[in-house]
């Protein structure tokens, strides 16, 4: 058997390397690195090809795949998004992805995405928080206790200045899932019996909830003037998580409208209603907050850049350490052309 050329070997990082990377670096330290590289990213908009991600709905859940390039290099993403997963053992989101060289088409990363979408997911959120949270923001409600739930309290606590993190969940063993997994965090972690407890004293509420459904989440009445909503679970055509009337008093703040308005909570409004877009709130084009009994919303689905970014990140993290595996992915004939020989010669 003949050892693959360097040509046709791809970094890989498997679930195993990605957590001893999380580690080397620290969860909160990437966090914060990844959301610098989205911002980065945000700021240089216009360079990005674009488009809404191309889903497969069926009565179980969503696939999607997730593209964009920046004329360098190409990302996609794979990822699922299956509520009732989690009652048959199995994770309501997993993903993976890859970028490749637009020059030769070559792939140069292949990365699990499961843990990195968790960590670019909270990282947008947090970044998205320090442009619209109020300055004095120091208590955040987290409602819904889920695989993503703790990245999100960490994510605000290192990038807007939150101490104390109000947590429910609908199924109290992930809150107590979740204030376990944070007891050592810094944070002060309240278990919360109702969503109005957890949105007590909150000037964030992050919303994190898994249902194919239009859920309520919060009600108008449990909204009040000059809080910033993190509304993350309300991503696909059929699922959201606030009352139509919350959209109605909130600033609404969106990644790139073209999805945002099939998936976000936004689907509830009128095609033209305003909503106002991170990248130039980011580029000082648009205004973030403007005065301290605004509430703002952050519709949040999750959009390609970030996932490019993050795995841009990735990709220059590892180089040099052993965080990575070589995969034999490509096939590399002598003769470019000769791809048939090659097989032929490895009977
Ligand atoms: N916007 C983004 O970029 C982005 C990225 C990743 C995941 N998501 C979405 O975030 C959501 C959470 O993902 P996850 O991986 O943490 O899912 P998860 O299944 O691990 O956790 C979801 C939690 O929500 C709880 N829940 C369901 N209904 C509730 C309700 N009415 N009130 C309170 N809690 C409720 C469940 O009990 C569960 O603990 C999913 O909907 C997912 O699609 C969005």
């Amino acid at each position: 058997m003949t050892q693959p050329s360097d040509k046709a070997l791809v970094p890989f990082v498997s679930v195993d390397n990605m957590m001893r990377l999380v580690h080397h670096i620290g969860v909160e330290r990437m966090i914060t690195q990844i959301a610098a590289q989205i911002e980065s990213d945000f700021k240089r908009w216009e360079s990005f090809d674009k488009t809404p991600r191309i889903p497969a709905h069926s009565p179980h859940g969503v696939i999607e795949l997730m593209p964009t390039s920046d004329g360098e290099a190409y990302g996609f993403k794979y990822v699922n998004g299956h509520p009732k997963n989690t009652s048959e053992g199995l994770q309501t989101v997993t993903a993976f992805g890859l970028l490749a060289d637009v020059y030769t088409g070559y792939p140069t990363l292949l990365t699990e995405m499961t843990m990195l979408t968790a960590l670019r997911t909270a990282a947008t959120s947090a970044l998205v928080g320090s442009y619209l949270a109020p300055k004095s923001s120091r208590v955040m409600a987290m409602i819904g206790n889920g695989a993503q739930s703790e990245f999100q309290c960490l994510a605000f606590k290192a990038m807007c200045g939150i101490d104390t993190v109000r947590l429910y969940d609908t199924d109290h063993a992930a809150t107590e899932k979740c204030a376990s997994n944070l007891k050592n965090s810094g944070l002060t972690v309240v278990l919360c019996k109702t969503p109005e407890d957890a949105i007590e004293g909150a000037q964030i509420i992050t919303t994190c909830t898994a249902d194919k459904k239009y859920a309520t989440i919060l009600t108008d009445n449990m909204v009040g003037p000059g809080v910033h909503i993190n509304a993350i679970g309300g991503d696909c055509p059929g699922k959201t998580e606030l009352h139509r009337d919350i959209l109605l008093r909130s600033e609404i703040f969106v990644e790139y409208p073209e999805q945002t308005r099939i998936e976000g909570e936004i689907q509830a409004l009128a095609e033209d209603h305003p909503v106002t877009e991170l990248w130039q709130v980011m580029t000082g084009q648009a205004k973030g907050r403007r005065d301290d009994r605004q509430i703002t919303l952050f519709d949040s689905v999750g959009f390609a850049i970030e996932d490019f970014s993050a795995l841009c990140y990735v990709q220059s993290a590892i180089k040099g350490t052993d965080f990575f595996e070589p995969l034999d992915m490509l096939a590399d004939p002598d003769d470019p052309r000769d791809l048939y020989g090659m097989l032929m010669r490895a009977s």
